[in-house]
Order: C-alpha cells, then structure tokens, then sequence
C-alpha cells in the first residue's frame, strides 16, 4: 500500500527552519520562523516560566489524566486573559474553553467543531494568511474562500476590498481574523475598521472566528484583545483560536486555547459538549506540562508582573527593532520607501522583495526569510543590523 504514496512538499516556514539549522555558516541569520529571539539571537524561556516550572517539580503531584478541556483552572485564567476578567460574556457564561495543544491544536478543533454545525460551512481568510491556515482548516473538511487583505504596493490593508468581499459572504458563513499582528504582513486593523467590519458582519449573518496567536507582542495585552472583546459583546456567537507559544515563550510544550461563544449558558454547554467529544475522538486530552506553567504563573501576583514585564520588554525590543532597520535602510542609501515596517506590528512584516531577491539572501549570506518575504524583525539584534542592511543593499542594487 504505501510504496503508491507520493512525497509532499514541507510547509514552507517549516522547511525554511530545516534549512537554517542545517546551515554553517557564521553569520547565518534566522528571519523564518517566528520565534521571539533576544538580543543574543537565543529564544529565551522567560524568567516567570522558569520559576514556575521550579514550582511544579516540587508541588505537582500526578501525572493522571486530566480531561479533553484539559484544566478548568487553566481555562478559566486563560479566558480572564483573552477577554478581559469582567466581560459580559464571561459574567453571563456564554463561553467554554478547551485547553489545546497549541493555537494549531484550537484551529483544528474549531474547524472540526464547525464541521460537525454543518458540513456544508465555510471559512473566509485573509488574503495573505498564515501558512498553516488553509491546511488546518480546509483537512477538517471545511471550504475556504479568500477575502483581499494585504495591499503589496500600498504596504497597508485593502480596506474597501476586504469589505466588499466581505459583502459576497453568506450568513452563517465563519469569517477568521487575526486578532493582532497579523501573520504574515504585520498590518493590523485599527479600532474604527473593527468596529466597521463588525457593524458589516452583524449585517450579514456572519460568525466572528478569531486566531489571536500574538497577544502582547503588539501593542499591550489589553490593547491586542481589543477586536476579541468588542466581537464577543456584539455576536451571540463565535470562536476564538489562542496560542502561549509566543506570549509565554511555551512553543514545544503545545499550548493554547480554544473558546466558543454562545448565545446563552445552556447553549454553551451544548457546544462544549460537541467541542470535548471531538477533542476526544482526536487526541483525547491536551499535554499539561504548558498549561500547568501558565496556570502557576496567571495564579500567583509575583509570577504575573514578571511574566507582564518580560513580555513588555519583549514588545519593546521588537518595536525598537522596527524603528532602527527602517533607519538603517534609510542610511544604507537603499532606495525605496521602508517607513511601513515601523507602523506594522508584532513580529512580522513583508520586506517586498521578490522571490529570487530572497533566494540570492539566502544563497549569498544565509539570510533566512520566507519567499513571501516576510520576515520576522524579531530575529534581527544590534550585532546583525549592519549586516542584514549591507546584504540586503546588495541584492537590491543587482535588479
Ligand atoms: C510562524 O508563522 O512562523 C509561526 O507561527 C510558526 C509556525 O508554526 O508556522
């Protein structure tokens, strides 16, 4: 039977990864995947996460099974989290949550939960959208269709067109949006065009389907959940994908989030009891290694304010890092206007060169992004600017 099979290609970011590892170059440099890196190009384990992973070792007594939820303590701090301690859906029990393995593990139980509403459901993405969108959702059976979002010459969204195509959607259909620093282009909605594609969506029928895998790396943990809370006030229903590989540094250990709103208490039971079904009939129940950290950490004062202070400094460098390539391009002479990169947010933006331009980095220098090129500015540091900028230079002057 197997020797039919034929060989796939690797997801892209994941192959790029391979390459980069494979690498031996001494200046190689890592602007793939996205992983927070400091200022040493390590991608550290936050201070908070090693002191409550020092807590567990002595108080954690069972390694017993947990259930397809996974915590209760875990989902309830998570949801305080996401939608903020005192949301009306929350105070009115409208959402369930189920502990995941990662934010792909919350996206492919939405996506299988939606099937199971109906199979005839479809899900709008954006276009561009993070590489593993279309694969996690369309392999649970769901048809995809695409909506404008990232204009490649203006550098910012396509606001009107996303709207518009918007407009084409069904009700009932689900609409994914990235909660904030959008993955791949980095360009955000502003508050205004939250509230305008609500007002939009509550129109048409649509269902809000959110994958918030960057809160915190934004502008503020309170700020990125701003689209999150204001869909959960305004829809009677909607799911919403979150990750901790980013925000708490946790990406091996597998942990996120998956939240479905409903119209009333009784009908989120009903729906998490569909949710936990699946969960089991997939993998039965999440790891809880991740979970427990963030559990230890969200539960105790101390361990938040230091986990919220290494997250802001992580933010900050990431911004301070979008400001000084923009400054440095500036100064390398490169021609061409770079200025979007410091109004995008989170860890990527696409640098807007072409494939073969990003090719030539990679063969040339070992500088490692996405063919898209997307990059993530948060693997750039001080010791790696000039080269970056110079390589860069380079490739651009043999158009
Ligand atoms: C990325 O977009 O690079 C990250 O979310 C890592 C991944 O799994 O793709």
């Amino acid at each position: 039977m197997f020797e039919h099979l034929q060989p796939l290609p690797q997801d892209p970011i994941l192959s790029m990864f391979a390459g980069y590892t494979a690498d031996t170059h001494p200046h190689k440099l890592d602007l793939g995947i996205g992983v927070y890196k400091d200022e040493q190009g390590c991608t550290p384990i936050m201070r908070a996460v090693k002191e409550a992973e020092s807590r567990l070792l002595t108080t954690e007594q069972s390694k017993s099974y947990t259930a397809p939820a996974g915590s209760a303590v875990y989902n309830q701090l998570a949801s305080a989290l996401v939608f903020g301690p005192d949301h009306p859906a929350l105070r009115d029990q409208r959402i369930v949550s189920a502990q995941t393995p990662g934010g792909c593990g919350a996206l492919r139980m939405a996506a299988e939960f939606i099937h199971g509403c109906s199979q005839e459901s479809r899900v709008w993405v954006s276009m561009p959208t993070w590489a593993n969108h279309i694969p996690l959702l369309a392999g649970a059976g769901l048809e995809i269709a695409e909506y404008p979002y990232y204009d490649y010459t203006t550098k910012g969204i396509q606001f009107e067109a996303m709207l518009q195509a918007l407009e084409q959607a069904s009700a009932g259909d689900f609409i994914l949006l990235h909660g904030c620093c959008h993955n791949p282009s980095g360009a955000d909605l502003n508050q205004e065009q939250w509230l305008a594609v609500a007002d939009l969506m509550t129109c048409k029928g649509l269902i809000p389907f959110v994958d918030m895998a960057y809160q915190g790396l934004g502008n503020g943990l309170d700020q990125d959940a701003f689209g999150v809370r204001l869909l959960a006030e305004r829809f009677p229903e909607m799911l919403v994908a979150t990750s901790c590989s980013k925000n708490f540094g946790l990406y091996r250990e597998r942990t996120g989030t998956l939240f479905i709103v409903a119209n009333c208490s009784a009908d989120a039971q009903t729906a998490g009891s569909q949710l936990f079904s699946k969960i089991r009939s997939h993998y039965s129940m999440p790891p809880a290694h991740g979970a427990a950290i963030v559990e230890t950490i969200l539960s105790d004062t101390g361990l938040t304010t230091s986990w919220e202070c290494e997250l802001a400094s992580m933010r900050e460098r990431i911004q301070g890092l979008r400001q000084q390539l923009v400054a440095a391009i500036e100064a390398s002479g490169i021609d061409g206007d770079f200025t979007f990169i410091q109004h995008q947010s989170g860890m990527f933006s696409f640098l807007g060169i072409t494939p073969k331009q990003v090719e030539q980095l990679r063969q040339d220098y070992s500088i490692y992004m996405i063919n898209s090129s997307r990059m993530n500015i948060a693997g750039l540091n001080q010791g790696s600017m000039d080269y970056f900028v110079s390589a860069l230079a380079e490739v651009l002057s043999a158009r």
